[in-house]
């Protein structure tokens, strides 16, 4: 048997790690061939690919990235994408793809499906916004990264009495900035799930002021203000439709320095989030994922994704995993409200 191998949408740790399972459990216990698929579905479209063996995947466990390359190529924005991803397909000898992604990737891996095309599905992004699992990989990754950066943004604000605002990745859901916001101690987190007022986060800043402490405000990028609308750099969009997002924390920078007549900094930290070794937790998580979504195609399965419920790796529908985002609840954000201000 020949497998596929794919990794698409925004890149995060832990990828290789899951390549690094497929292709182990693939060749050792079942005896099947591995074709790493290039640049996500732009691999399948245009059979952009090439065989992955053992030593190839020998040191990259902890390697960031991933050595397939990634893209937000939409098969479905292409002519005949479909009919050109079967044509590669039959022509490698492919009978089977793991496709490794975010709600984008899986949506195609999903439409697949529904062609006949044999797909099996592993969650990753950083935002861990897919429903049907309880984490997705590099989700762990960035909220260390970020809660490092507040413990040092920490200091430098404190030295100048400056409010800092951290933005964070996070476009429909807040995770990253609420793990990270509470883990370092922030004084305000502002999530895209709940539009935040103004005068509320100036106040905050202000009563952290008068107590001698130098504010730290943690906001996801997607966070939009009450009445206002989400704060873009350029209309620009991916082939997904998602506009491109980035600038609040200056925004609210600029506002908190105004209404408050102190010094505000801000820092967005982008994608040193998806960047750079993933963590112990993630590369277990990944590796499991790997291991289980081989379990899955040796099984038959086509049209499922592995997650994470509790501490096992199940198995549920793609459709089922790509019909909603999760999103941070309003009990969850209560509790990070208790450290407000
Ligand atoms: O992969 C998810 C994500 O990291 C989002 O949090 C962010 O909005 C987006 O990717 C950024 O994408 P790009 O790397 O294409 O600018």
């Amino acid at each position: 048997m020949r497998v596929g191998v794919l990794t698409g949408g925004g890149d995060c740790p832990g990828l290789n790690a899951v390549i690094r399972a497929v292709t182990r459990k693939g060749i050792e216990t079942h005896g099947w061939e591995i074709v790493g698929f290039r640049s996500g579905w732009q691999g399948p479209l245009t059979g952009d690919c090439r065989p992955i063996g053992l030593d190839d995947v020998e040191d990259i466990l902890a390697r960031g990235g991933t050595i397939l390359g990634s893209s937000r190529t939409n098969p479905y924005k292409e002519d005949g994408g479909v009919e050109k991803i079967k044509k590669v397909l039959a022509d490698q000898g492919v009978d089977a793809l793991i496709a490794i992604g975010g709600e984008d990737t899986l949506g195609v891996a999903n439409k697949l499906t529904g062609e006949g095309i044999g797909v099996v599905g592993v969650p990753k992004t950083i935002d861990n916004d897919l429903d049907a699992t309880d984490y997705t990989f590099g989700f762990d990754t960035a909220v260390h990264i970020a809660t490092e950066a507040i413990d040092r943004l920490r200091t430098t604000a404190e030295s100048h009495h400056r409010a800092l605002v951290v933005e964070v990745m996070g476009r429909h859901a807040g995770w990253i900035a609420l793990h990270s916001g509470v883990a370092g101690g922030a004084n305000v987190i502002l999530v895209p799930e709940r539009p935040f007022s103004v005068n509320k986060v100036v106040e905050w800043t202000q009563r952290r002021f008068e107590r001698q402490y130098a504010p730290i405000l943690v906001v996801a990028e997607g966070a939009i203000p009450e009445n206002g609308a989400e704060v873009l750099q350029t209309g620009e969009t991916d082939a997904f439709g998602h506009v491109r997002l980035g600038g609040v924390g200056t925004w609210l920078a600029d506002e908190l320095a105004r209404q408050t007549g102190k010094e505000s900094r801000a820092v967005v930290l982008g994608h040193t989030q998806r960047g750079g070794i993933p963590t112990a937790y993630d590369r277990v998580l990944a590796t499991r994922f790997g291991l289980h979504a081989v379990d899955a195609v040796a099984g038959g399965e086509f049209g499922a994704m592995v997650a994470l419920r509790g501490t096992d790796i199940v198995r549920v529908p793609l459709s089922e995993a790509t019909a909603k985002l999760k999103t941070v609840p309003d009990e969850r954000y209560a509790e990070a409200e208790v450290f407000f201000g």
